[in-house]
């Protein structure tokens, strides 16, 4: 797992600094943190760095904070205010640049709205919206009268988002006429509107214009945006909430049951991800930074939103598909804006590998310094194909890992401190205040480059306050596989050199391009289709998108299986959850391979859908079930050589 032959055109060495700042870290964590945290504006002080009752931290006791007052007045108070924060893109090629004077007097309107609507502090706002500044401003205006923004990602269906609306009662939602994706218009408002009639929290819904679609919007419970800023003030005083007051709610998929609320914090949060993001990306004033990602998933409310706007850096946004209308438009991005930080995904550079390296050497991305990847484990070919071709061989990679609960970057090289020497494949170390681990099935730490299980072994500050409305939850889910330490549900591998190789979930949550599918909530989708009685959803390696979505299901009795069926079926899980779970192969069997106790044994399905070693088989109840997928899948592949 060694690799440091690379052919490296620069390093950092040596790497005293950084281990010093490390060590210093883990030897005096509330200093150390209380140092970083002055760096912010702080109303009040807190009382107390830390208060650790397990599985519950509290950061910054105390403390009174605004996250859009950090975002956006303590800017405008000094030069930045003329600085450009985000330069968006359009899909269909228009553009708006936005000061930070733009963006104060703007969050401030919106603020007013929703002050106007009756929405006050500790309230819960969704946000279904495209990736427009419109999202990022009600993000900030929710943050300046301490309610609470829940953003639901655009591509989730109707009863997606209203599972998660009525999860957290919201007040309030916030839509737009629509969203454009591949030169198509997604229907934002009509998919709201089936989900509001299912959501009776929702006292009222805002929409802002993008697409020009003709939609019904009918007052007073609906309203256009622009109506709503007619009679806006100009400003909104900020509410200095206290520093455990959540900013925002943001679900993800786990092993079971619905997606969970994962709630972050407003002091902790901001704390960990600024210092973060200082030390991983190297930010400097004249930084153009730019994270692919959707504001709809946690990278993009960390390293989109929160992050760079706090450093009052200026953020790259683009609306649309990285491959429309053409496979070059990423790479026009970079030279019209001359990014230098550009952080992706491994799907993203695996797709554009497959097009070839033609289409990016035609561009100029002289500009690039720092290259970052996250979501997945990166392969050391996707690594190096990126190395050379985007980054030209002088650009290090930042493979950051960390998760929707973490809040902020756990483990990562920090060149913004001081760069380790890379290894492809590795996340290098964790960041200074973070401790983890890879420990074996007994809970004790994992030989040397053996697999184990990642933990997590003292709280920091971006870490979740906890699952909305379900403390057992959280308990159980995080804090229940081994005492007194955080379960991040991946296996990694801890190298000779003390280096951290992620290399993937250990429990049931799939990663298919990047996105995190729980199981259980396919499984669900699956089985309220009407011919359908069980099912059970496993994950196979995909050479681009990284996992692909296989399902298992039995029919009903009587019904017989068709590729009309099948189709049917990938439409309704389409409707159930949304386009990013829509299943890659289809299998209908007549019985699920099930322990002596019941339970579908997953780990067969994987096996048989990834053509490796099924494994031990002493508690399977019928082994019929196995022949029976095993067949299954053997016809497949003859229809597969038929065809060719
Ligand atoms: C899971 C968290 C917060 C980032 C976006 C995803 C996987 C994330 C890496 C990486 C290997 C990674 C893990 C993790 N993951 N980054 N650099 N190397 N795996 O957030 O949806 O909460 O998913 O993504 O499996 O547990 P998320």
């Amino acid at each position: 797992m060694t690799e440091l032959s690379l052919p490296f055109k620069f390093r950092y060495l040596p790497v005293k600094k950084f281990l010093d700042m490390y060590q210093k870290s883990l030897e005096e964590p509330e200093e150390f943190w209380a140092e970083e945290a002055r760096k912010l504006d702080w109303f009040r002080t807190w009382d107390k760095v830390l208060e650790w009752k397990p599985p519950f931290a509290r950061w910054f006791l105390g403390g009174r904070l605004n996250a859009s007052h950090i975002c956006v007045d303590r800017h405008v108070k000094t030069w930045r205010r003329s600085k450009v924060a985000i330069y968006w893109e359009g899909e269909s090629g228009d553009s708006r640049a936005l000061s930070y004077s733009t963006l104060y007097r703007e969050v401030n309107r919106y603020a007013s709205v929703l002050r106007n609507c009756g929405v006050g502090d500790g309230d819960k706002v969704a946000l279904y919206l495209p990736m427009i500044p419109e999202l990022l401003i009600f993000m900030l205006a929710c943050a300046r009268i301490g309610a609470i923004h829940t953003v639901i990602f655009s591509g989730f269906s109707a009863q997606a988002l209203a599972d998660r609306v009525n999860d957290i009662q919201a007040k309030l939602l916030i839509t737009a006429d629509g969203g454009f994706r591949r030169g198509k218009v997604v229907p934002l408002k009509n998919i709201a509107d089936e989900a509001v009639t299912k959501c009776p929290s929702v006292e009222k819904v805002i929409v802002v214009k993008r697409t020009n679609s003709p939609v019904t919007v009918k007052t007073p419970k609906e309203s256009w945006l622009d109506d709503l800023l007619k009679d806006a003030a100009l400003f909104v005083e900020p509410e200095l909430v206290e520093s455990n007051h959540p900013l925002y709610i943001l679900y993800t998929s786990g092993t079971t049951g619905k997606p969970k609320g994962i709630v972050h914090s407003t002091g902790g949060y901001l704390v960990h991800n600024c210092s973060a993001y200082k030390w991983v990306f190297n930010l400097r004033e004249e930084s153009i930074y730019w994270c692919t990602a959707d504001i709809g998933w946690v990278t993009g409310h960390s390293q989109i939103v929160y992050a760079p706007l706090a450093h009052g850096a200026a953020t790259v946004i683009y609306e649309g598909a990285p491959d429309y209308p053409t496979i070059e438009r990423w790479w026009d991005i970079i030279e019209k804006y001359g990014v230098t930080v550009f952080y992706t995904s491994p799907t993203a550079i695996r797709m554009f590998m497959g097009y070839g390296e033609e289409m990016v050497k035609k561009h100029d991305l002289s500009s690039l310094e720092l290259l970052g990847s996250v979501g997945e484990p990166i392969n050391p070919e996707a690594w190096l194909w990126f190395y050379r071709n985007v980054g030209g061989e002088r650009c290090p990679i930042v493979d950051t890992w960390w998760q929707t609960e973490t809040g902020g970057i756990m483990i990562s090289p920090c060149p913004g401190i001081e760069c380790l020497p890379l290894k492809r494949g590795s996340a290098t170390l964790p960041l200074p205040g973070v401790e983890v681990d890879v420990v074996g099935e007994d809970g004790k730490p994992a030989p040397m480059e053996q697999r184990g299980f990642l933990v997590i072994k003292r709280p920091w500050p971006g870490m979740l306050l906890g699952i909305h409305g379900d403390p057992e939850r959280y308990r159980e889910t995080y804090w229940s596989h081994f005492p007194g330490v955080y379960y991040a549900g991946d296996y990694a591998v801890k190298d000779k050199d003390g280096y951290f190789w992620v290399l993937g979930r250990a429990d049931e949550v799939l990663k298919v391009a990047g996105h995190r599918i729980g199981t259980a909530e396919l499984e669900d989708a699956v089985v309220s289709h009407p011919q359908i009685v069980e099912a059970a959803v496993v994950g196979k390696a995909d050479p681009v998108k990284g996992e692909s979505i296989v399902v298992f299901a039995r029919l009903k009795e009587g019904i017989e299986s068709s590729p009309d069926l099948k189709k049917g079926l990938a439409a309704h899980i389409r409707k159930e959850v949304g386009p990013i779970a829509v299943p890659d192969e289809v299998y209908f069997v007549t019985k699920l391979p099930k322990t002596r106790s019941g339970k579908v044994m997953r780990r067969v399905l994987k096996a048989v859908a990834n053509n490796t070693s099924i494994g031990d088989l002493t508690t399977l109840e019928d082994a019929s079930s196995v022949e029976e997928i095993i067949k299954a899948y053997q016809e497949l592949k003859e229809g597969e050589v038929k065809k060719k």
